[in-house]
């Protein structure tokens, strides 16, 4: 499997931006990624990241999909826009199993936008329908190929058959290593991005109003309250250093959780969109912060190995660079660029 070098941490002066969340030791929120020595162990707390937050050096290589360009194929050929989806059903069929022969280990696929619910009804019923039937047929094959599917976005407003048939995917899947394969249905990243944000700003108050209270009972009965205040600075101080990180890690678990996955993924690579559009469409905004970009005009239903095969060669051709330099021969500054 091929694996991408993750951007480096930065450790510079001004190298990681201040997201607002250092800890204050006058006793501010903290944003739950400050480990409190007093608290008791909180399962529910984001600092317990996965070696795929950034402390990785490589991640599988995770290419994300906007299938775009179902209806102008089918329309093109005087058919139904439906028949542009069915098309481009087996079109993932095909994709998913070249994958892996491509080196890909996570393939997310943009099946259904949040804002595709304004679609007409007829053409959404269809799309849940065609849903729930891919997960059907194809999730025994995909447990015998080792594929593990996921399905990021919102459930609520899901047909409850269609969750059901998600949750039994997702479970007879669940060990696959050859693959991982989201698909993001009713996905809206800047919703999730959102929700992730409060369900951090909701952690962080309940964890300052519990420390709150500790250093209260401590302090009434404590003598010795200063040393306790003057321990406190000091490791307060020492965690400023990783603050910008393990807030972002504590994002990341926070965003993988709104999209239902147990931990964070990799940050996507590289982003495809076929059909000729040039944009991101709400897809992946937070994770393709360094992701390369290819469009391409084929139309999803006729998009092949081929062409996956293409974009992945101009993906390789691409200089990451992750905001650092590139080695320069004979360069006097040392490069960041781990890559
Ligand atoms: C965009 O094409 C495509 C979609 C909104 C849905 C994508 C769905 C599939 C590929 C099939 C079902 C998916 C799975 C995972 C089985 P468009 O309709 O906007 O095309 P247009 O821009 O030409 O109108």
């Amino acid at each position: 499997m091929i694996r991408t070098a993750a951007p480096p941490r930065a450790t510079g002066p001004g190298a990681a931006p201040d997201l607002g969340v250092t800890p204050d030791p006058e006793g501010a929120p903290d944003l739950g990624v400050t480990p409190d020595p007093g608290a008791a162990p909180d399962p529910e707390s984001p600092s317990d990241s996965t070696a795929e937050s950034g402390d990785r050096h490589a991640s599988p290589l995770h290419v994300g999909i906007i299938m775009d360009g179902n209806g102008r194929w089918a329309q093109r050929r005087g058919l139904p826009r439906l028949a542009g989806h069915r098309a481009g059903a087996r079109t993932v069929r095909r994709i998913v199993s070249a994958a892996p022969r491509h080196g890909i280990g996570v393939l997310t696929l943009y099946a259904f936008s949040s804002d595709n619910w304004r679609r007409p009804a007829l053409e959404v019923r269809h799309l849940m329908s065609l849903l729930r039937t891919h997960l059907r047929s194809e999730t025994r094959r995909c447990a015998e190929e080792g594929v593990r599917i996921t399905v990021i976005g919102r459930r609520d407003r899901l047909d409850p058959a269609l969750v059901r048939e998600i949750e039994a995917s997702e479970k007879a899947t669940r060990d696959g290593g050859t693959l991982h394969l989201q698909l993001a249905v009713d996905y809206s990243a800047r919703e999730a991005i959102l929700r992730a944000a409060q369900a951090m700003a909701a952690h962080a108050l309940t964890h300052a109003l519990t420390r709150t209270r500790t250093r209260t009972r401590t302090r009434e009965s404590d003598a010795d309250a200063q040393t306790d205040a003057g321990d406190a600075d000091t490791g307060d101080a020492d965690n400023q250093a990783d603050a910008g990180d393990a807030t972002s890690d504590a994002f990341r678990t926070h965003l993988s959780r709104a999209l239902h996955l147990d931990a964070p993924v990799p940050d996507v690579d590289l982003v495809i969109r076929t059909g000729g559009e040039q944009r991101l469409s709400d897809f992946l905004l937070w994770e393709s912060a360094y992701a390369e970009l290819v469009f391409t005009p084929r139309a999803w239903p006729d998009f092949d190995e081929d062409d996956l095969g293409s974009a992945l060669a101009d993906f390789a051709r691409r200089d990451r660079r992750f905001g650092g330099l590139a080695p320069a021969a004979g360069s006097p500054w040392p490069s960041t660029d781990e890559a």
